[in-house]
């Protein structure tokens, strides 16, 4: 290589390693996102990640092994006007051997802790856990609990601190449980009962989505889960566990008649009001912030379109268009936003 080329290069990789850390400093280097699995929120979240630490370290190391290698290769054995070439050598068993046995070992350092967090957040549920039945419907989730009596959709409230078991059901197809602060992935498949054990250690509120294909709104199939802190999930339980408040303005009132009158009745279940268990459970819908998968806001909007049409914003959803227009979408609407 000539000598004007390779400063070329030089100052190119240069000018690339100047672009890329001004990016990183002008962006904001942002660690603690909704989706992110390195800022860990509990224990299982802190497991995960000290073993992508651990990974990430040896990978670091076997990195400036092989690539300090290379370039000691190349500098010492560089072409040379008059230079001899070097020995050539071929095949060294003592060497291919030691290696082959060097990476089995790393993979060994990688397998234990793995498979240890895999056991330890699987294990059965101790008597004091909180026990949390996931049910992955297409597409939504359902959380109940047995031991509250409680049975909601799509956001999951935990308290802080406290050890949780969600056993995951499937009644149709897989899915799979993923918070990515708190922990996961794992699936949920039909005819068996996945689990997971972990203790939120932060409370927040904190994204989840199904990270299975599992057909047309595989992507709209997210959830939430609420960390209370300390003495406030107990407040969610006792509302959540009592009927919901009656409707007080008219329009509130017309959609409570319109529901009662239609064919919501059998597929929602709102206590003292229907029993259906198709759809999801309705009883305080208007204490949650999102439907439809989570993944739109409650707001009056968005479910007076969601009635009159839950095809155009869920694909392939379950939930029939019953021809609501109008006046009648914001009826009830306005009823099942007065659920709280
Ligand atoms: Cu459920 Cu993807």
């Amino acid at each position: 290589m000539t000598k004007p080329p390779r400063r070329l290069a030089i100052s190119l990789l240069l000018l690339g390693v100047i672009a890329l850390s001004a990016g990183c400093g002008a962006v904001g280097w942002e660690w603690d996102t909704k989706m992110s699995t390195v800022m860990p929120k509990s224990d299982f979240g802190r497991m995960t990640h000290d073993i992508f630490m651990l990974i990430s370290w040896w990978t670091l190391g076997i990195f400036i092994l092989v690539e300090g290698g290379l370039l000691y290769a190349c500098w010492r054995f560089r072409d040379r006007p008059g230079a001899p070439i070097p020995k050539q050598i071929h095949g060294h068993t003592v060497l291919e051997v030691s290696w082959t046995i060097a990476f089995a070992a790393i993979l060994v350092i990688f397998a234990v802790p793995t498979v240890r967090v895999i056991f330890k957040t699987q294990e059965a549920p101790a008597a004091t856990d909180l026990k949390v039945d996931v049910v992955g419907h297409q597409w939504w989730w359902e959380f109940r609990y047995p031991g509250q009596n409680v049975v909601t959709a799509n956001e999951a409230h935990l308290p802080v601190g406290q050890t949780v078991a969600f056993n995951l059901h499937g009644p149709d197809v897989i899915h799979s449980f993923w918070v990515p602060q708190l922990g996961g992935k794992r699936d949920v498949v039909p005819s068996r009962v996945n689990r997971i054990t972990l203790t939120p250690e932060v409370p927040g509120e904190y994204i989840g989505q199904c990270a299975e294909y599992c057909g047309t709104s595989h992507a709209n199939m997210r959830f939430r889960v609420i960390v209370h802190p300390k003495g406030e999930w107990e407040k969610w339980v006792a509302a959540q566990q009592g009927p919901p408040l009656e409707p007080k303005d008219e329009l509130a009132l017309k959609g409570k008649e319109l529901f009662s009158q239609s064919a919501c009745m059998g597929c929602h279940t709102i206590s003292g009001m229907s029993a259906g268990i198709l759809g999801p459970n309705l009883t305080h819908f208007g204490s949650r912030k999102t439907f439809g998968g989570a993944s739109m806001m409650s707001t009056p909007e968005n479910l007076a379109k969601w009635v009159e049409n839950p095809d155009h914003m869920k694909p392939g959803v379950l939930m029939p268009n019953l021809g609501m227009r109008d006046d009648q979408s914001k009826a009830l609407a306005a009823y099942l936003l007065s659920l709280k």
